[in-house]
């Protein structure tokens, strides 16, 4: 007998997909969505974009979209898209009055059962003045759904997620766990460290928290590691691990912040990132040094193809244009440059929501070759 939480996945099949980007992206996330679409899942379809909106939406023409979300079972695999939601349908001119009747008219007839209730809406300026309308709107709507015989929680697997454009008009779709990403519309809210040197701290910071689970950060970055941070100053990414008790080289020909050097776990090289080399392998090496994305791409594969380090998280920096391609142009490079290690190598591109005009990237070998 099927488990009711697999039936709720299946009964539900959805011809569209709702991605949620950063705003100036959306271009990017079609490129990409249409990219795994034909080239990995076989499914014909298009894509709606306005540019700036933070969304966009793929049709698909043929094929489903269960099948192009099993290309992309993990919402950490996409590059520019935050969020994917299964979309169930649009609604227009929502009456004030009774949304959220107009809303429970619209929901399918399975699944019945919802593992939660998400509101969200575009991150832009406009976007942000939902913010309000939309928190007041979660009690009603819970409400709502229970009254018509929704379940909330009760072990359902996919979320209900309402995306609010404008108070008049909302997408409906549903969340599958691992597929869409756990943060309300893909954003993690991390608060600024009042010690930390920079705010780029943030970006490792959200990378560590995407790339790595709870149990890997503690078991990989920790006290008696060590890491080399390519382009650290003034410090924002050698902050975050010598907090985790990590021991840190340093290079940058900049300053370094003096109450981070006091913690005694950093080593400050003054010199350049491209010609320096570690004495010895280390556990983590990361790179925020600003150059040209090819630069730093291959530069990261030599140090996987000397062996220097094991896991890497570095940023590139995008050009204007055509940057999905860009950022597959630069993997290729960096598994070239990687050479005979590369197959053993995992990788993960993200533009995280503290990046703007870049992408981090997490590799690190998983075999030994
Ligand atoms: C975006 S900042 C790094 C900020 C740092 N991650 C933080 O959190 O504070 C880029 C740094 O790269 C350094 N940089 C640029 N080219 C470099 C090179 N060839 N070698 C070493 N550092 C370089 C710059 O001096 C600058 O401090």
């Amino acid at each position: 007998m099927q488990e009711p939480a697999t039936r709720n996945i299946v009964e539900f099949e959805a011809r569209s997909l709702l991605m949620l980007c950063r705003a100036g992206f959306e271009g990017d996330a079609a490129a990409e969505v249409m990219a795994i679409a034909e080239d990995t899942a076989g499914v014909a379809g298009y894509c709606e974009t306005r540019s700036g909106t933070g969304w966009l939406q793929f049709h698909a023409v043929t094929g489903s979209i269960n099948t192009l979300l099993n290309a992309r079972p993990d919402w950490r695999d996409w590059v520019f898209t935050r969020q994917c939601i299964s979309l169930i349908t649009r609604i227009d001119q929502l009456p004030p009055g009774d949304r959220v009747a107009a809303i429970l008219e619209q929901l399918p007839d399975s699944p019945r059962e919802f593992a939660g209730l998400q509101i969200d809406f575009p991150d832009t300026n406009d976007g942000k003045s939902l913010s309000r309308f939309c928190r007041s709107f979660a009690g009603p709507m819970r409400k709502g759904l229970a009254q018509a015989g929704h379940g909330l929680g009760n072990g359902a697997s996919a979320a209900l997620h309402l995306f609010f454009v404008d108070s008049a008009t909302v997408f409906l779709g549903l969340g599958r766990p691992g597929v869409t990403c756990p943060w309300p519309a893909g954003i993690p809210r991390l608060k600024m460290p009042r010690a930390a040197p920079s705010r780029s701290t943030l970006k490792l910071e959200e990378a560590l928290k995407v790339f790595l689970s709870p149990e890997e950060q503690l078991a990989r970055i920790r006290p008696g590691r060590h890491a080399v941070d390519l382009g650290a100053a003034p410090g924002g990414w050698t902050w975050q691990l010598t907090q985790r008790g990590m021991r840190v080289q340093a290079v940058d020909n900049g300053l370094m912040d003096a109450q981070l050097m006091e913690t005694g776990l950093v080593d400050h090289v003054r010199g350049d990132a491209f010609r320096y080399r570690p004495s010895r392998p280390v556990d983590l090496m990361v790179c925020d040094v600003v150059e040209q994305p090819m630069r730093i791409a291959r530069l990261m594969g030599q140090w996987f193809a000397r062996g220097d380090c094991r896991e890497a998280i570095f940023n590139l920096k995008l050009p204007m244009k055509r940057r999905y391609q860009h950022v597959l142009d630069c993997l290729e490079a960096f598994h070239a440059a990687a050479n005979g290690e590369s197959s053993a190598i995992s990788v993960r591109t993200r533009q995280l929501y503290h990046d703007r005009e870049e992408v981090t990237v997490h590799a690190r070998v998983t075999r030994r070759g």
